[in-house]
């Protein structure tokens, strides 16, 4: 009894970060997965920025390897989702040729669904997938 209160007591102690780590790793095989449906085109299959619809552009697609190294080495998170989310951008300059995820993702969605749910959840996917593939 009391040897199992114990195990009981060190489970819940070790299982947040211990969950937390799978649950993104999860995420970012997700991710993954959507990256390679939609993002490959123009990033390319590695995300370098070489995909094939890359020469059509008039903007280069941005080699997402690199998005902390053009940062000092630190990843924004946030900046990234709004940026791949794209509807609350004002464009600084000309068009964007980057698609609004934000929109395209929340279509779609399963009966019942909230879009735009379903869209954040799906851009943290990919921004959680980006974060792993990171040049060092
Ligand atoms: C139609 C081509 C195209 C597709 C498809 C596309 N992108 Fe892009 N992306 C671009 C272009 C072009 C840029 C350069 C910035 C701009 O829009 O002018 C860019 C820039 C970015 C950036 C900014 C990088 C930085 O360092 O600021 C991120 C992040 C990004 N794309 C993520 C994605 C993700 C995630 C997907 C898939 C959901 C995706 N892109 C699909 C064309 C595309």
């Amino acid at each position: 009894m009391r040897r199992s209160a114990i195990a009981l007591a060190l489970a819940a102690a070790l299982a947040p970060p211990a969950l937390a780590d799978e649950g993104d790793a999860m995420l970012s095989r997700v991710g993954a997965e959507m990256f390679q449906q939609y993002c490959a085109s123009c990033h390319g299959q590695s995300a370098a920025g070489d995909g094939p619809a890359a020469g059509a552009l008039r903007t280069p697609p941005a080699d997402l390897t690199r998005i902390a190294a053009r940062r000092g080495g630190s990843f924004p998170d946030g900046e990234i989702a709004r940026f791949v989310d794209g509807r609350f951008d004002v464009p600084a300059h000309g068009t964007r040729e980057m698609p609004i995820w934000g929109r395209k993702l929340g279509e779609a969605v399963a009966e019942g669904a909230e879009p735009d749910e379903v869209a954040r959840g799906r851009i943290l996917a990919l921004v959680e997938y980006l974060k792993t593939i990171q040049a060092k």
